[in-house]
């Protein structure tokens, strides 16, 4: 700690906390809740990290009123959560679950009866299992699917929630899930990659127009209606400043970034990268009014920000990712503050829309001591840096309007199950118990004065 002035905040600066369905959910299976990709992927061996599930993770479906109970003790304005499709809509169309229907609006009824304002999240990755088997995002109806999901959302609960997120990462949707395999649906088919990309885009964009249709207009004591998308372009250096490494660090940027950047926001694919990968076999069929579609006039720009990469070349003249020394999270990842401000530049170049930080945070190894309780320095310390350089990003005059912390409990980290930690509130995952973390209540403290410590 510093004795320097504290980093003030814009007054109207949003804070707030983040989560998904269904990493915190849990009751996957109970009151006619669909299955989602997400249970077909995680049931399957081998899969997650030592077979664990999200059939029960921290049990929010029961446990919400505590939840929300905390949310409001940190003091937060604003509460980023998900709305799970297949809770609505058990087979991702046709008839809507009225239970479904039920707990979203006691969800959202909780946050606006303790004064927290509701962001949802439409698409955080819980595709119902149903539209998969119909070929999931590689399947053009999978968006307009994904359109009629969003329009109910909107018709059921847009006079209580401002803030609308159409699509979480859809750059981790299409590699991770569909190239990599690493999360669900899990398949390897690289030649998808511009299918799924496009139909999560399409989706994108019609449930945007919808929105304008249908018009939600909010409560006189919430913000006005807004709508946007949750991106997660990464900064990327080249190793050296030798061509090989300038040319990878190029050609990853198009891939990640600018892939997902230019439709949404320039209505185009970027040409460079369409056609590498055309060129290694990736399929696209369009219909001519497509990218007009996709472009919608956003109200804010969500953006999950947690590190850099740094691209050089291999020995066989191939990409590959450099981690460079220093410290790094349980995740791996290279702890590199400067990375929020870089997040926002880039994503400047593109529109002077509202920016958020819809997640930012940190895993580590939290153990409990002989009271009790998780003295998370390593985390504090990541998001004392990473907040100050926010901060110095308002200075700035980038058009950065919040910021939502991942995330509110440890939850189910995909893949890689219980075993990596991002909550500032612990969870025992054997009885559920909640203990807020060190970081939990030094977030309340910078929350409160609307400021970092210098
Ligand atoms: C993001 C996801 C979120 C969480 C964090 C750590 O990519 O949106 O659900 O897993 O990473």
């Amino acid at each position: 700690m510093s004795n320097q002035e504290p980093l003030r905040f814009p007054a109207d600066f949003l804070w707030g906390v983040a989560s998904s369905a269904y990493q915190i959910e849990g009751a996957w299976n109970q009151d006619g809740r669909g299955e989602s990709i997400w249970d077909r992927f995680a049931h399957t061996p081998g899969r997650v990290h030592r077979g664990d599930t999200g059939d029960r993770a921290c049990d929010h479906y029961h446990r919400y009123e505590e939840d929300l109970d905390s949310i409001a003790k940190l003091g937060v304005g604003s509460y980023r959560f998900s709305i799970a499709w297949p809770r609505l809509f058990p087979s991702g169309s046709g008839p809507i679950n009225p239970a479904g229907v039920e707990f979203y609006r006691r969800l959202i009824g909780g946050m606006r009866e303790r004064g927290i304002v509701p962001m949802a999240t439409l698409y955080h990755w819980d595709l119902p299992q149903a539209l998969q088997d119909q070929g999931g995002w590689a399947n053009r109806a999978t968006a307009f699917r994904f359109a009629e999901f969003a329009a109910a959302a909107f018709e059921l609960y847009g006079a209580d929630v401002p803030f609308w997120c159409t699509l979480n990462e859809p750059a981790i949707v299409a590699w991770l899930g569909h190239v990599l395999g690493l999360k669900a649906p899990g398949t390897r088919r690289f030649w998808q990659i511009l299918s799924v990309t496009h139909h999560l885009l399409l989706g994108h964009g019609l449930a945007v127009q919808l929105f304008r249709s249908i018009a939600p207009q909010t409560a006189p004591d919430l913000p006005r209606a807004a709508i946007g998308v949750v991106l997660n372009p990464q900064p990327v250096s080249p190793h050296t400043p030798r061509l090989p490494d300038i040319w990878a660090a190029n050609t990853w940027a198009g891939l990640w970034n600018r892939l997902y950047l230019e439709p949404i926001f320039r209505g185009r694919y970027p040409a460079d990268t369409l056609a590498l990968l055309r060129g290694l076999g990736a399929r696209l069929a369009t219909k001519p009014y497509d990218m007009a579609l996709i472009r919608q006039p956003l109200d804010f720009l969500g953006l999950n920000i947690y590190t850099r990469v740094v691209m050089g070349v291999s020995a066989r003249g191939g990409m590959r990712a450099v981690l460079p020394p220093g410290p790094k999270t349980a995740m791996g990842w290279e702890i590199h503050p400067q990375c929020i401000t870089d997040t926002l530049k880039l994503a400047s170049e593109y529109t002077d829309i509202p920016l958020y930080i819809a997640e930012n945070g940190a895993a580590f190894a939290d153990t409990l001591d002989e009271a009790g309780q998780i003295h998370d320095t390593a985390r504090v310390a990541y998001l004392r840096d990473h907040i100050a350089d926010a901060q110095r990003a308002t200075q700035q005059g980038i058009n950065l309007k919040g910021y939502f912390l991942w995330s509110l409990l440890d939850n189910f980290e995909w893949e890689d199950g219980y075993d990596k930690r991002f909550g500032i509130i612990h969870v025992d995952f054997a009885t559920l118990e909640r203990t807020w973390k060190q970081s939990a209540h030094w977030y309340q403290g910078v929350v409160a004065r609307n400021a970092v410590e210098g």
